[in-house]
């Protein structure tokens, strides 16, 4: 089984999420390929048993890269993949001295929409839900740390459903 880890980034927290997923699902025994949305060669995705998605939430959304990424894949007939789905989101950027914590308004607000798209747009592959969603401190981030052991760990737990 061959995973693609496939990602929009503007700050690079959400490529950076994408290669700890695919290091987990190669702690378990899946080749995983990571690659930004706009380098896919369409026609490689016939080799992935698994692809997922990621996105930063811009504005409570998905970015239009995302949007067009899953255009692409309703064009290429795909048959028996399994999608999942992962974003990142914002918890602002907290006070000196005031503990930070993934969570608040902003998490699975844009994953929920990538998987409600994904369901609606590619209702015949199998989505795994509930995908990750993983908070980085302000704009550009970085990630939480309590977050980075997630990301592998979710694409380890992934690769069990595969
Ligand atoms: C134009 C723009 C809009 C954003 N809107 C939101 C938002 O509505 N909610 C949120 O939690 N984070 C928001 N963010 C923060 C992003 O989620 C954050 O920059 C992103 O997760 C970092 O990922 P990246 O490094 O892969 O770009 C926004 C960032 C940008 C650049």
């Amino acid at each position: 089984m061959k995973a693609l880890v496939a990602y929009d980034t503007k700050f690079g927290n959400t490529q950076r999420v994408a290669e700890l997923i695919a290091e987990g699902l190669k702690e378990a025994g899946v080749e995983a390929s990571v690659q930004h949305m706009k380098s896919v060669e369409l026609d490689t995705l016939q080799d992935y048993g698994a692809i997922f998605m990621g996105s930063p939430n811009h504005i409570r959304r998905p970015t239009g890269t995302f949007n067009k990424f899953v255009k692409n894949l309703q064009k290429c007939n795909l048959k028996d993949k399994t999608l999942v789905a992962f974003d990142t989101y914002s918890i602002g950027k907290p006070e000196e001295n005031v503990e930070v914590k993934p969570g608040g308004s902003q998490f699975q607000v844009a994953l929920l929409k990538m998987e409600h798209r994904i369901q609606k747009k590619l209702p015949h592959l199998k989505l795994i839900t509930p995908g990750l969603s993983i908070a980085v401190i302000g704009q550009k981030g970085p990630i939480l740390d309590v977050e980075l052991a997630k990301c592998k760990e979710f694409g380890k737990n992934i690769a069990l459903q595969l």
